[in-house]
Formats: structure tokens, sequence, C-alpha cells
């Protein structure tokens, strides 16, 4: 049974149960406690915990997931996927145990000719959790289960939550018994690989805060109402139902592990450890695919490292089985071929996909390159110190630096007789672990906070009418202050209000929000910000300026005009830029993100090199030509289907409903689904003036303008710094370039004149001192102290430059001098002199010692200094005493 017929039966089972068909989310949550989904009812967190009514009773779904916490366990086990799909069953309020419990036996045990999946009842096993009688009876009385395949076990196992504040329940799970020759008998409470869970039954209904681990989390109350939340793992039904040993072998994955084998020479089979990398790389492949197809990029933080971490894990395996050259290529487009019959945007975004794996594959075999030259350099220095270990923050450093996976230092260590100080290395780790949670959890308890929006969102979506008009009357819902419920607030008060109307624009689609006010009868609030905390409700930022508001009394929101088209202005102007790239650089830029506010505009887009100053201009100009062309602006809403046939850019990564907004600048000029505020005619726009381009991030540069006013303002700034320049160097605009750089070089060229002018009168003195020299020892010596000097290396040139005035003879230049305060000397001595075992260094060092300070250098050349500038006399004398003695 392919993946695909599994996925179909599921749906047709359920959807003809009365059940929506939702179709799966992103795998980028939406929820900001969790970086992705997790499970398969994670899209469906606001109706299980009633902050929005669930627009349903009944739910199914094919979910993507990813999970990374058992990534160690890649490929050890048969079951462990870091993506995998959750096939799930929801009930809001609806049926609760026993529908859950009739549902699942029912669709596993039915034969596969009646749409079943076609399970034997004699290889099925459940748990349930320990205090939950009512769950037992219900599996004895529906499946006519024998108690002793039904389990107790305990919140470890039988309890469920995404591990965040929110909801949670006992679960019941079942489980396939492959047989006596996968392990011991004993039922899954053996936690053998033998007995498969493939499906868990969640019995939500709590809400739950703090969590502190699996097991202990306080339960802060009941859900408003029982729900099911069930989950099928799709992998594991498949490779029982594929007649294959794990989930890596199945339809979707296996052609990736093939691919990896054939490139490696290796048969899969063959060998333990190698089989383990095969699978390892046909998962971790598959992950990243799937999840740059939903957006993420690879990068130093948060969704963007994890991924990183897959795709380097994948290249890492790649050289364990032998295989130095890049094979992101060929690995990439069989996991392509095996998901793309069941994700279409597979296909879509693979030019993306494809560009962003090879470019990390560069950069980290690159990476692997440069950080191997690190190792063998603290390698090296290890031995030379006679350690037996590679100290853990060189590992550290390799991790964190440079992405090496520790295994990967372990054995390149050992390769060279070290071991790992691993404790050191494990302490670092914590430690950044420590500084991670602690980031997270100010992220933590939102779910709680969410929670205080329910009431008002019971009562509907908040009517958004700032597209017709900016003044709407409306009633004041509620008043939030930090987060709990405020009957009245008054002058100075900061508080969040809900209404059910507004015409201020919220914070969204790159858009910030609307400046404006709320007023009333007697009371006047300032908006402070605009937000859209939970889907379909907004929620103003405000502080009252004076008066009072209560709940229930009649407000107006009331938008600034001036700021909204300020704003509106360099919204459309994001549009014209996005237009004028593509049409300068061709489709394969991207919008990737995009942010404006009154007067400012910026846009990242994804493309590898940085723009030349010709293509921004040309980018401008036709920018500023559609500004001048007076493009008519129209919005539409239409179904999302007419949208895209119409040739719409959809933002990607971004979430759509059934129906979306398209805003046209110039027909299909600028086509673009956007719930944005915009100008009636492009015309308005005014002006837009380019004013940085960079990159950001690999592969993503962003550009960034001044839109209307502001752009006028910048280029009017930049006339007046012109209108100076002029008038100071007395030169027309158009030849300012040139005069400024004949300038600068005839600058280069009179500091090029001081510097021979003062080294002349630097060498004008040689003579003179040459001319002091007198015997001492076996030497000649010059022993002068210059007074005043500008520099040391003045004094060492003009000791050189006495030392080779005295020619072959054997002689030794002791120059001290004052350099700004401090005493400093200088001793030079000839090839002659260091015949005879006068030494530069030791005499410097000997002066230096004289002056309150050290010195030291070569035999030839050395210097010193101190702090007793006072003593200059009786260092030279020091130097006179050692040759003459
Ligand atoms: N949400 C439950 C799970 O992920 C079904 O196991």
């Amino acid at each position: 049974m392919q993946t695909a017929d599994i996925q179909r039966r599921w749906l047709a089972y359920f959807g003809d149960r009365g059940h929506t068909v939702v179709p799966s989310a992103s795998l980028v949550s939406d929820d900001p406690s969790l970086l992705f989904t997790v499970a398969g009812m994670v899209p469906f967190i606001p109706y299980l915990t009633g902050v929005v009514p669930a627009p349903y009773d009944r739910a199914t779904s094919v979910q993507k997931c990813i999970r990374t916490n058992d990534i160690e366990e890649v490929g050890k086990t048969p079951r462990h996927g870091t993506f995998f799909q959750m096939n799930g069953n929801f009930s809001f309020g609806d049926y609760f145990k026993e529908g859950a419990i009739s549902y699942a036996w029912e669709l596993l045990t039915s034969s596969e000719a009646d749409g079943g999946l076609g399970f034997q009842e004699k290889d099925l096993w459940v748990t349930v959790y320990e205090e939950d009688e009512e769950a037992r009876a219900l599996w004895k009385k529906i499946a006519g289960l024998p108690d002793e395949r039904i389990q107790n076990l305990g919140k470890d196992s039988n309890y469920w939550s995404t591990g965040q504040p929110g909801p949670a329940g006992p679960c019941s799970e079942i489980f396939f018994d492959r047989g006596p020759a996968y392990g011991a008998d004993g039922g899954p409470a053996t936690d053998d690989d033998r007995y498969v869970e493939i499906w868990n039954l969640v019995f939500m209904q709590y809400a739950i805060e703090n969590v502190r681990s699996k097991i202990d989390f306080d339960i802060i109350g009941e859900l408003p109402r029982k729900n099911i939340d069930t989950g099928m793992g799709m992998e594991r039904v498949a490779f029982l139902k594929q007649g294959v040993d794990n989930m890596y072998e199945i339809d979707q994955v296996r052609p990736v592990l093939d691919r990896a084998a054939e490139l490696a020479g290796r048969r899969y089979g063959a060998d333990h450890e190698d089989d383990v990398r095969m699978r390892v790389i046909a998962d971790h492949v598959r992950s990243s695919l799937m999840l740059m197809t939903d957006g993420v990029a690879p990068s130093n933080e948060g969704r963007g490292y994890i991924l990183r971490r897959l795709l380097r894990r994948s290249i890492r395996a790649m050289r364990l089985l032998g295989v130095d050259a890049p094979s992101f290529h060929e690995l990439f487009t069989a996991s392509r071929d095996a998901m793309a019959p069941a994700y279409s945007d597979v296909l879509e975004q693979w030019d993306r996909t494809s560009r962003l794996a090879l470019a990390e594959e560069e950069t980290f075999l690159r990476t692997l390159a440069s950080g191997t030259t690190i190792l063998d350099t603290a390698v090296a220095r290890t031995k030379s110190s006679g350690a037996a270990s590679l100290p853990g923050a060189t590992a550290f450093q390799l991790h964190d630096t440079f992405g090496f996976p520790i295994d990967l230092t372990l054995e390149m260590a050992e390769e060279a007789g070290l071991s790992v100080d691993r404790v050191a290395f494990d302490e670092l780790m914590t430690e950044q672990r420590t500084r991670a949670k602690a980031d997270a959890k100010s992220k933590k308890g939102r779910i709680a906070d969410l929670a205080a929006y329910s009431p008002f969102r019971a009562q509907g979506e908040t009517v958004f009418t700032g597209y017709e008009e900016l003044t709407t009357p409306s009633t004041v819902l509620g008043i939030l202050v930090d987060g709990v419920s405020a009957p009245v607030i008054s002058t100075g008060d900061i508080a969040e209000v809900i209404l059910a109307e507004t015409s201020l624009y919220p914070e969204s689609g790159g858009q910030s929000a609307d400046a404006g006010s709320i007023v009333g009868n007697g009371f006047d609030l300032e908006v402070l910000d605009v937000q859209r905390p939970v889907k379909g409700l907004i929620s103003h930022t405000v502080q009252v300026r004076s008066g009072e508001v209560a709940a229930g009394d009649a407000a107006t929101a009331v938008v600034d005009p001036v700021a909204r088209h300020a704003a509106a202005q360099a919204h459309s102007a994001t549009h014209l830029v996005h237009a004028a790239l593509r049409q300068t650089l061709g489709q394969d830029a991207h919008q990737s993100g995009s942010f404006n506010k009154a007067g400012y505009m910026r846009l990242d887009f994804s493309w590898s090199q940085a723009l030349s100053p010709d293509t921004r201009s040309e980018i401008e100009e036709v920018a500023n030509a559609a500004v001048r062309d007076n493009l008519e602006v129209v919005t539409r809403v239409m179904p999302i289907d007419e949208a895209k046939a119409a040739g719409a850019m959809a933002l990607f990564g971004e979430k759509y409903g059934d129906t979306v907004r398209m805003v046209d600048i110039g027909g299909p000029w600028s086509r673009e689904l956007c719930a944005g505020t915009h100008v009636g005619r492009s015309a308005e726009v005014g002006v837009v003036s380019l004013v940085s381009e960079a990159s950001v991030g690999s592969s993503n540069r962003r550009v960034e303008a001044l839109v209307g006013l502001d752009a006028f303002r910048e280029l009017a700034a930049e006339r007046a710094i012109v209108q100076t320049l002029t008038s100071s160097l007395k030169t027309p605009r158009e030849q300012l370039p040139q005069r400024i750089e004949e300038l600068v070089q005839s600058l280069r060229a009179a500091e090029k004149k001081i510097q021979a002018f003062e080294s002349s009168q630097l060498s004008g003195r040689v003579p003179a001192l040459a001319g002091t020299a007198g015997r001492a020892g076996s030497v000649v010596l010059v022993a002068e102290d210059l007074g005043e000097l500008g520099s040391a290396d003045d004094l060492r040139r003009l000791a050189q430059g006495v030392r080779e005035r005295l020619g072959s003879e054997p002689s030794v230049v002791a120059l001290a001098a004052r350099i700004g305060e401090k005493p400093a000397v200088v001793v030079a001595t000839s090839e002659a002199a260091r015949g005879v075992g006068a030494r530069a260094g030791a005499l410097a060092k000997l002066a230096a010692g004289v002056l309150g300070g050290g010195g030291g250098g070569k035999d030839d050349l050395a210097q010193g200094g101190g702090t007793d500038a006072g003593r200059i006399g009786d260092a030279l004398t020091a130097i006179r005493a050692e040759l003459e003695g």
C-alpha cells in the first residue's frame, strides 16, 4: 500500500464521517511558542483552547510535521523521522473517548477492500493512562480486547502536550506487534522496537502551564470543551503495510537512500554503520527539502539553524560513506521526485530550494576545509604541549563558529592520535543551551495570555473598515491592562482596547500599524500600536490622553490621514520597486520579505550578487517611470485560484485564505496578493529614491528606499551639500568629481614631499654624528643624546645611517632621545663589531634598564625605552663602560 493510498483512505474515511478535510498547514508554525508544526494538532490549537471559535465540530488532516529532538536516533531505530506526516482526526467538543476509539478501531481493522487499513486484530495492543479506567472499559467494549492486551502506562508515555503551555490530556496509544523476530514478548510496556506505536488518541481536556518536563507541569484547569486530537504516524503505517523494516525504506524515502548508496558505491544492507548513514541521509534530505519548500532558508539561528544542521549532517554522513564530492544535486532531485506527487509545491519551489541546497553544500565543504585548518593547528599545538586531549573550547569553537558536528571533531582528532576534552565541551554546550532556554522562556506563557482575548474573539471577527473610511464609529468590546480585563481606564493609563469595528490598520504584511486616536464622549486615546494577536481580532494599544473610558462605551476609531497617506505611498512604492526589480533582474528575483512605514520602504529578495550602480539606477528609473505614468491602482477580493490564474504574485511562506485581496498597479504590470493600504494612482507616490543596497544573509539582498516627501527631502539635502562644495571649491557641479580627485592626488603628492624633506633633514645630521666617533674597547663608538625627536622610526633610521657612514670598521652606534615625554635608545652594530662580540640586543637591554624600562632585539639592531629621561647620559655611559670592559 503506497503512502499516497494510505492518505487517500484516511481522508475518505473521516471525510465520509462528517469531518471537514483541512489541507496541511505549513511546517513553519503560526504559534510563537513553537518553531515548527510538531503535530497534526498545532494548526488547531486556538480551537482546542477555545481562544478562537472552531469553524467546524470535526476535522481531519494529513499534516506535515518536523521534530528534531530525537535527531540522534534517526536511522538507528525503525521509526524516528525528523520529517513525518501525521494523520489526524479532531473533535472540538463533539465526540469524545468513545467516538475516537470506535473510529480508530474500525479504520485499522476494516479490510482493505472496504476502504480500511486491513490490520489483523490479533496484532494490535493498546496502552491507556494509568488512571483512565474509562478508556480501558471502552477498549474492552468496542474492540473486545482482553485485559492483558491493554496496558497501563504513566504520564511519561500516556499524557500528551506539545511541551508548551496549552492544551493537554491523557492519551491512549495503539501498537502493532511485529512478532517475536523483532524482540521479546510482553507488549508495548516493554518498550521495544517489536511493538510499534502507530496511533495516539489524545483526550484533550485540560490546560497546562509551567511545563518543566514531560511529567512535571501545572494543570491550570479544564478546557472549555472536551476535545479529541489524534495522530496516526503515516510513515509507520506505510512501512508496516509495505512489508519493509523501517520508515526509511518506504516509497517516499527509499529513492534517496538508494541514490546515496549508488553515489558511495556501497550496498545497503551490507554493513550496519553504513546503513545508518544512508538512512540519516534519506531522512535529512527529505526534511530539508520540505522545510525549504515551506520558506525556511539555512541560517545560524532558529528554524534556519535546524535546517542548516540537517543539511550539514547529511554532508557529514556522505563523507563517512566515502563521498567527498558534492552530492546534493543528485540526492535532492531523488527526494523531489519522491515527494512531488503528494506535494506539488515541491516542484513549484524547486528552483529556489535546489539553489539554496547547492549553495549550502558548497559553503559547508569550504567550511570543512577551513575548520580542518583550525583543527590541524590546534592538534599541533596540543601535541607540542605534550597534552593528550584537544581542549573542549576548540571543539566548541569548531562547533559553534564552523558548524562542525562534535563527532566530526572527535573522529578527526582521533585520526591525529588525540582525544577531546568532552567534559569541557559538554559544559560549554550546556551553558549555551541555558542561554537559549532563558531566551525562549520569555516567550512562554503566551498561550495563557492569548486566552484573555477569547471572550472578545468569541463575539466574532473585528470588522476592518479602513479600506473604505478613515473614521469609524463603534463600541468598546473590552479593555485589557497587562493582559487582564479592566472595567475602566483613565488619563495616563496604557492599555489594549478592543473595538467591534475599526478603521485603524493593524501591523501586517510588512506594513506598520496606523497612527491615530480613539475618541468618545469625554475621552481621547492616543493609538500607540495596532496588532492582530489572534486570528480575526484587532487590538489597539493606547494611552489615555484625557478622560475615562469603560467597556461598552461608544467610541470612534480615527486614522491620522497624513500618516496613512504616507504609509500608503510607501506600500505602493514597495510594489513598484518589486515589479521594477523583476523587470530589471528577471523573474528569479523573488521578494522574501518587506517592511514599510510612512516615508520608508525596504524589500528583501533572493539574489546572490551585489547590484551594480547601473542596475540600481535602472531599477530606480523603472519605478519612477511607473510613478510618472500615473497608473491606476485597483484592489479586488476574489477566490485564491482566480488570483493565481491571473498571475498574482503570492508571497512565499505567507498563508492565504480561500479568498484573497489582489492589488494591481497598471493592470498586470504589478499584481500582488496584499492586504495593505495603497494610493489610488501611482503618481501619488511622488518620488522613490533608492538609498541603499546590501546583502542580508546568503543569497539574499535588501534594497531600501525613501518615498514621497522623505525622498524629496533626502535629495534636497544632497543638493545642499553639492552647493556648499561648488562654492567652497569654486567649481561647477559637473566638474566636482574631477576636482575632488585632483585635490586628493595633489594632497598625496604633498605628503610625499614632506616625508622626503623630513628624512633629508634627518640624514643631514648623519655626518656630524659620525664625526663624534671614538674608540671604546675594540670598537668605534658613537654614543649621543639627540634631545627631542619625532619618532622611534627616526631614531632607528639615524642609527642605521651613522653605522653605514662608519663603513666596514667594527662600529657600535648608540643613540638616545626623548620621544614625547619618554626616553628611547637604539643600538646598531656593524658586522665587524658583531665579529668581536658586540650585541645590539644586549646593549639596548642594558641601557633600557638604566632608563627604568626594558628593551631588546636582534644582534644588529635593537631598541629599548624607559620612564626616566633624566638618565639618558647614564644609559649611554653604561654602554660605553660595557664595551670598554
Ligand atoms: N497530538 C498527538 C501526537 O502528536 C496526537 O501524538
